[in-house]
């Protein structure tokens, strides 16, 4: 999806910020009924399964994995919109793990969400003035100047047109409507952004528009996000930090620049040969690309694998990897907040391989069959 995805330069390093964000040992196991006739639990889907991360004020911190690995649950983990199975979360210092209703309203604003989809995300029945203004009005806000007044600003903030306040939601394109959806998310001045594949859903050559809008706003309201995505492309442009889930955990973690140029996790450089080559700086460009396929699909959150989760797909697999997880640490040689869980590491190069990897046989048949038939 991101071949004609151009997108801003890499950024600088992260500010210098305090904590603001910091969850530990995160776990949501989502309870599987069945039996008849009396249902009764009898499993869990594992979808976070003991997760550390901790975004500082104003830094941009991107989550990357495949679908169904537990991005969407550890985003609605962080703005409680779903209650945790174990673990902590503390917002400023404040642990909010199981914060009431009354306790979350002084912080409520400061943490805002942005959906992967602009179409249902916005009531079709309001006009933009009142979606945008919704936030102020539940959370009694009244800014100077009056709710409209800001609403237009922000409007203009998010690169839409003020005098377009009346409209609905119909009349805008998809790349309007998540504007329209950033502007939501900015009307209480929020201190973090959880954006959950917020530009997923929208035609390629709309997404790095939003990007550029998200960066812009990150940048210059010095706002911390949590930007969710599947893809590494979009984050490596967004994040100063990047973390990368499989199954339910981190697998590896560390500043954009180590995560893309010295990847040690044999799933990070999957997901990285997946990436197609995108102007870098001198620095990291590390010249022709390696091309992993990764086989198989991703083994269900009921019953992972046993030891390190991704050993059912991994071409480095042996048999310690089955009985012992590998804790996420820094590995000698890494940059300092590189942590990655692997028993087996990658050299740190992301040079070209002598051949693909395909570990599923079946595929390479399919494949070497194609190249005959051409
Ligand atoms: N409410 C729920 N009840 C039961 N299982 C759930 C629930 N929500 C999510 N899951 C399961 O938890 C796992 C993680 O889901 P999640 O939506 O967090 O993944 P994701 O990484 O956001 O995937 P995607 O890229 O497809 O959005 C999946 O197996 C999913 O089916
Ligand atoms: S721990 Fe073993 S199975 Fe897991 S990624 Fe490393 S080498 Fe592969
Ligand atoms: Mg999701």
């Amino acid at each position: 999806m991101t071949e004609d995805l151009v997108l801003p330069a890499p950024r600088d390093a992260a500010p210098e910020g305090e904590p603001l964000l910091e969850v530990s040992g995160l776990t949501k196991h989502f309870p599987v009924k069945g039996g008849f006739p009396i249902r009764r639990t009898i499993g869990a889907v594992q979808a976070v399964d003991g997760i550390d991360l901790t975004v500082h004020v104003g830094e941009s911190f991107g989550l990357v994995g495949e679908s169904g690995c537990g991005k969407s649950t550890t985003g609605r983990l962080i703005t409680r919109l779903l209650e945790p199975t174990a673990g902590k979360i503390s917002y400023r210092g404040q642990d909010i793990t199981h914060a009431g209703r009354k306790d979350l309203a002084p912080i409520r604003s400061e943490i805002q969400m942005i959906f992967q989809d602009p179409y249902s995300s916005l009531n079709p029945r309001q006009t933009v003035g009142k979606i945008i203004s919704g936030p102020m009005e539940i959370n009694d806000i009244n800014p100077e100047g009056g709710r409209e007044k800001r609403v237009r600003e922000l409007l203009e903030i998010v690169g839409l047109n003020p005098e377009h306040y009346n409209r609905f939601p119909h009349e805008f394109s998809g790349g309007q409507r998540q504007r329209i959806g950033v502007a939501r998310a900015l009307a209480l001045e929020p201190k973090l952004i959880v954006a959950d594949e917020p530009v997923s859903a929208l035609d390629v050559s709309i997404q790095a528009q939003v990007v550029n809008l998200l960066q812009e706003v990150q940048k210059e309201l010095g706002i911390a996000f949590l930007f969710i995505a599947h893809d590494l492309a979009v984050v490596r442009h967004f994040s100063h930090r990047v973390a990368v889930m499989y199954l339910g955990k981190i697998i590896e973690v560390g500043d954009r620049a180590s995560i893309y140029a010295r990847p040690r996790h044999p799933y990070t450089h999957a997901l990285l040969s997946a990436v197609p080559e995108v102007s870098l700086s001198e620095a990291e460009d590390a010249g022709p690309r390696e091309r992993i396929r990764l086989a198989g699909d991703v083994p269900s959150p009921i019953a992972p694998p046993s030891g390190c989760r991704f050993r059912t797909r991994c071409w480095k697999a042996q048999d310690v990897c089955a009985t012992e997880e590998p804790p996420l640490v820094q590995l000698s040689g890494n940059r300092e907040g590189h942590l990655t869980a692997c028993h087996f590491p990658e050299e740190p190069t992301i040079e070209a391989r002598d051949e693909d990897i395909v570990m599923d046989p079946a595929l390479a048949a399919l494949e070497e069959d194609a190249v005959d038939g051409d």
